[in-house]
């Protein structure tokens, strides 16, 4: 992985440090917590990790709301301690990916608080969007925007004016037409990239700019690039301004973007040549657990990337998404915001199940692969939470119907037993999200020896994954006959060491391909035949 290419096929961990490892025993994670159990990463297989936000922050939305990117937030250390793990993940072979949050900052940074500090008119308030209201006496906000987070987009002030946020109040939106903006990012770029960050995941990144008219959103879907706030054209220069900067590093940085859009050709244009790196395949990642549906994401992802030459990106969740671990065995196996609501069941055998083949789906594709952490231990969603733990604006904005995201969230269990199964020290604060009972038995600790574990089960795929030259590239010939079935099987590279994978989504078994070697699988096979919900990689 010493390659200035390694974001192509890289396996990237995700640590939402909030909930990874205490090493302070105060019930938060923290970077202490992360630097000791670096090799835990290691051993699983990772390239690089990429960080949710570790700035300071008030914690609004789990620190998507950013104070200071220059400041590590007390609750997870400091920037010495930074620093060093970024040394120190280097050494153990693990690139370290920040995440950087463009579209808005907190209500807590310096700028915002000048702004209305400044009032009305003021140039400090031109770094955002105020405006006055609509109504006789300005009472109704300047659009009818919905935010991403339900309700409003617009919070007023006490002097009467408004500003926008496209997700909570405390989460002001930048204004990108003003030079400050630009220039202050380009400097937290560098500023990361000067301490040794391999890359940024750039956060919500296709909302930036806004068309300063602030008009209402279409009624029906207008000419891309005509909605006031998404995906608008303007946007490509700021990443291209990006990728100089990164470019100039002697090693360059790759740039990761979180592009939610729904058309493929739109998606791909942040991925030309002089803008991002590679972009999260959402696409991929909500589609329900049935082979057409998994197969046409993975010919389109193939298909959009391959005129831009970017590498593909397989996700199968996220700090905001339903653990698959859970996901797979409802009833309705994709995945949607609008959708999440309390209660709805789920066989999680059969999810356990399918997370499993579904891993080895992922780790057999062309391109770069993205572990939520948690999911190589096969966790599932905590769904049956206190009401009063709950911490996510998303449950909050949206009335209580909506569980949020902490069922994702939930801090990770290291150890069989103790008071936060080893989450923090024993006998720490309790963690700030509780842990179901008998959350040890998806421990690293009670998984790490049995070869039947989802932990063992990710360290052989991803170390079979670095070890077969069959596996890098970006070629993937699907098997004759399996356009259409329950199946997905597609062979990568040639020859001896061509390997194939084959997926058996039905609910019947399914004759094996042709093969001389079983490489691994995830679960037992009958004989010659592939059970439902099973994966496998066979030599052919
Ligand atoms: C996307 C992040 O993944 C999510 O956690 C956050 O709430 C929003 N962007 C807003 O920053």
């Amino acid at each position: 992985m010493n390659s200035p290419h390694w974001w192509r096929d890289a396996v990237v961990y995700q640590i939402y440090p909030r909930s990874f490892a205490d090493g302070d025993g105060d019930g938060i994670g923290d970077l202490a917590g992360v630097r000791a159990r670096l090799p835990h990463l290691r051993d699983l297989g990772a390239d690089a990790v990429w960080f949710t936000p570790w700035y300071r922050s008030p914690l609004a939305d789990g620190g998507y709301d950013v104070a200071d990117y220059r400041a590590i937030d007390p609750a997870f250390g400091t920037l010495a301690e930074a620093e060093a793990l970024i040394t120190e993940a280097r050494e153990l072979g693990l690139r370290t990916i920040v995440d950087v949050v463009p579209n808005h900052v907190s209500d807590q940074h310096a700028w915002f608080q000048e702004a209305l500090t400044a009032g009305p008119g003021s140039p400090e308030r031109e770094r955002f969007w105020f405006r006055e209201g609509r109504g006789e006496n300005g009472e109704l906000p300047p659009t009818d925007w919905t935010s991403s987070f339900q309700g409003g987009t617009w919070t007023r002030v006490p002097d009467g004016q408004w500003y926008l946020h496209l997700f909570a109040p405390q989460q002001p939106d930048l204004n990108w037409n003003h030079p400050d903006v630009r220039r202050e990012h380009e400097d937290v770029l560098r500023f990361w990239f000067d301490r040794g960050a391999a890359g940024i995941r750039v956060d919500s990144a296709t909302m930036l700019v806004k068309d300063p008219e602030l008009g209402e959103i279409p009624q029906r879907e207008g000419s891309p690039g005509a909605h006031p706030f998404m995906d608008r054209d303007g946007i490509h220069e700021i990443y291209r301004g990006w990728r100089r900067v990164a470019d100039s590093y002697d090693e360059p940085r790759a740039l990761v973007g979180e592009v939610w859009l729904a058309d493929p050709g739109r998606m791909a244009r942040y991925l030309r040549p002089d803008e991002m790196h590679t972009a999260f395949n959402f696409d991929f990642m909500t589609r329900p657990w049935e082979a057409g549906a998994l197969r046409a994401a993975i010919r389109d992802t193939l298909a959009t990337h391959a005129p831009v030459d970017a590498p593909a990106t397989w996700v199968l969740s996220n700090h905001d998404i339903t653990r698959p671990a859970t996901r797979y065995g409802r009833e309705e196996t994709s995945f949607d915001f609008a959708a999440k609501r309390f209660g709805v069941t789920a066989d999680l055998g059969l999810a356990q199940r399918r997370a499993r083949a579904a891993a080895l789906l992922t780790a057999a594709l062309p391109g770069s692969v993205y572990v939520y952490q948690g999911d190589e231990l096969g966790l599932p969603e905590v769904e049956d939470l206190p009401l009063d733990a709950l911490k996510d604006p998303m449950y909050f904005r949206s009335g209580g119907t909506d569980p949020g995201r902490d069922g994702c969230r939930v801090p990770l269990p290291w150890t069989e037993a103790g008071s936060s199964f080893g989450f923090g020290p024993d006998g720490g604060a309790a963690p700030w999200l509780p842990q179901p009972e008998g959350w040890g038995a998806y421990s690293v600790q009670a998984q790490e020896n049995d070869p039947g574990s989802m932990l063992s089960l990710y360290r052989s795929a991803l170390a079979l994954r670095r070890a077969e030259p069959a596996l890098r590239g970006s070629e993937l010939a699907w098997f004759d006959g399996t356009d259409e079935g329950d199946a997905l099987v597609f062979t990568r590279g040639s020859g001896a060491q061509a390997l194939v994978c084959a997926v058996n989504l039905g609910s019947k078994p399914l004759p094996l391909p042709p093969h001389s070697r079983v490489l691994l699988s995830s679960g037992p096979l009958d004989g010659t035949d592939l059970p439902p919900d099973t994966a496998v990689w066979l030599r052919p």
